[in-house]
């Protein structure tokens, strides 16, 4: 199978390891605008093909496109794909804004061409037994998910300033992984943001964004979803997933790399070292995904992950961004009806 990759940024260029790696990529086509990370990548890979365009990738005659550009160009990105009839996997989110993300679900729901969107925390072992628990009533009636993603440093003010900000580009895993595994929507957020009073302003302050973030979610069956976001945590890359039940209760992360120091006297758990970032912590998860992504282009498996399906995350992040910028709680619907009069 020949596989497109669009994008050799962070996260592009993590993926161009994966891709060449697995056993059904023949071939990988990439592409990125600056030559600089397009050296990094066949220096590393010297079998990659390079196109001076997503353009011209998709007209190379790839089986599957994976699109790992900044989330700006997004959904042009993935009409083109559809366009072409090229299966697609995209990294979240689904686009740069709710408008665009709403004409991309519209050209996909008119479409036959898969388009998968990349949320690595549903393949991730850990998410999914505690998918698998709530799912068997184990756990007895869900009262509360906790759901955490706190980056150890934040990534670069010019990321930062195309991000949509922290709810758009971060809180949208824990939205995700809580809709997830709980099989619940979110129908109202109140969300809260600080500012990093150390940053330049560029980071935060000029897109009226946060460098730390909570976000209370009440889900369709009146469960509590309390989210917690930081992009700046100095013990190293926390990601986990708490539910409780009135019977039992349940924890994804909770591994010897928590990046956690216990206070209680004798206790030395977690022994570390701690998780540094995401491309470690899950590594498996995100091959899992692209394993999966070939699988679909291949039309051998569901779609994981529809573009409506992560439409319901991207709603959240809509109602959390209001939510933390007039300092009220908001419901779904709210931004929902926004979207339409607007
Ligand atoms: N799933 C995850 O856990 C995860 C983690 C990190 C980033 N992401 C997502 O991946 C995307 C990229 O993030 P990143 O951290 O790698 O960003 P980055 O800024 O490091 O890299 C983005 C790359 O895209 C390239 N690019 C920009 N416009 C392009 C275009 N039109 N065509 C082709 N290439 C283009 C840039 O030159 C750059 O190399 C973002 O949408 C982000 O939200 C997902």
């Amino acid at each position: 199978m020949r596989i497109g990759l669009i994008g050799l940024g962070r996260i592009g260029s993590f993926h161009a390891d994966t891709l060449a790696a697995l056993d059904g990529v023949d071939e990988l086509v990439v592409t990125d605008p600056v030559t600089a990370a397009v050296d990094a990548v066949t220096a590393r890979l010297p079998a990659v093909r390079t196109v001076d365009s997503p353009e011209a990738l998709l007209a190379s005659g790839v089986d599957g496109v994976v699109i790992a550009a900044a989330t700006n160009p997004h959904a042009a990105l993935i009409h083109a794909a559809v366009a072409k009839g090229v299966p697609t996997f995209c990294e979240k989110p689904v686009a740069g804004s709710i408008a665009e993300s709403i004409a991309v679900q519209e050209a996909v729901a008119g479409s036959d061409v898969p388009v998968q969107i990349g949320y690595p925390r549903r393949f991730d072992p850990a998410f999914v037994a505690a998918r698998d628990a709530v799912r068997s009533g184990e756990l007895g009636r869900i009262t509360t998910v906790r759901s955490t993603t706190l980056d150890p440093a934040p990534p670069p003010a010019a990321y930062l300033a195309v991000s949509g900000g922290i709810f758009r580009d971060c809180s949208v895993h824990d939205f995700d992984a809580v809709r997830w595994v709980t099989g619940q929507e979110v129908v109202e957020v109140h969300a809260v943001g600080s500012v990093d009073p150390d940053a330049p302003a560029e980071m935060y302050a000029d897109h009226g964004d946060h460098s730390s973030a909570s976000v209370l979610l009440t889900l369709s069956d009146g469960t509590i979803g309390v989210v917690s976001n930081t992009r700046t945590n100095g013990r190293g890359y926390d990601v986990r997933l708490e539910v409780h039940g009135v019977r039992d209760a349940v924890a994804a992360g909770l591994d010897e790399g928590l990046p956690l120091r216990a206070t209680q006297p004798g206790i030395t758990w977690p022994a570390g070292p701690p998780h540094a970032f995401f491309m470690d912590r899950l590594a498996d998860a995100f091959r899992a995904e692209l394993t999966t992504f070939t699988q679909v282009a291949a039309g051998t498996v569901d779609n994981p992950c529809t573009v409506t399906d992560a439409m319901g995350t991207a709603w959240a992040a809509e109602a959390a961004t209001l939510s933390a910028a007039e300092r009220r709680p908001v419901t779904l619907e709210e931004v929902r009806t926004l979207a339409r009069s607007s």
